[in-house]
């Protein structure tokens, strides 16, 4: 069935699509082989290879903003071990990889989800943008 084009409940349909990409075999690995083309710092944190480690960070990250999303406390008790976490890194880390992770997830779940849609897009990044920016804004005296 196709989904609507006007969500009534995006969250809803967000956490769908979460759990597509999370059920489908070879998710993570595709996620992490496009967030290494995209961004020169990602392979310093994932390893050049995929593997468990690499995939459970992907899956850390893109879990705390599905629990952020959802209005959860351990969202926010994540979202700020999260900052504290890769602030912790320092410039290493730079804000641009958040931008990065945001583009080459939605690649991948254009790719493993099979009910993705221009619309699931436009609500992945207008639900997202806003914590990741903030995440940002935690990083902002790196510079890259
Ligand atoms: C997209 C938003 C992201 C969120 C919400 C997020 C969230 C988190 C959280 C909750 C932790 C665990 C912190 C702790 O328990 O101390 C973590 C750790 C980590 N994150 Fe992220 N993350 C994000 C993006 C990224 C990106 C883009 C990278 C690098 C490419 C990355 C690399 C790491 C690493 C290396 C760790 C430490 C893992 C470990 O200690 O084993 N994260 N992240």
């Amino acid at each position: 069935m196709m989904r609507p084009t006007n969500f009534s409940d995006g969250i809803t349909e967000l956490k769908k699509s979460y759990e597509w990409c999370l059920c489908q075999p070879g998710f993570f690995a595709f996620f992490h082989k496009t967030l290494l083309a995209s961004n020169p710092y990602a392979s310093s944190f994932l390893g050049e290879q995929p593997n468990e480690q690499s995939h459970q960070i992907l899956k850390t990250g893109l879990s705390t903003l599905m629990l952020k999303l959802q209005g959860a406390k351990a969202g926010d008790t994540l979202m700020g071990r999260a900052k504290a976490k890769h602030r912790a890194y320092h410039d290493a880390f730079p804000p641009s990889l958040l931008d990065s992770w945001l583009e080459s997830f939605l690649t991948a779940a254009a790719r493993f989800d099979p009910k993705f849609t221009p619309e699931m897009e436009a609500i992945w990044r207008s639900s997202l943008s806003p914590i990741l920016d903030e995440m940002k804004h935690s990083l902002s005296s790196f510079n890259k």
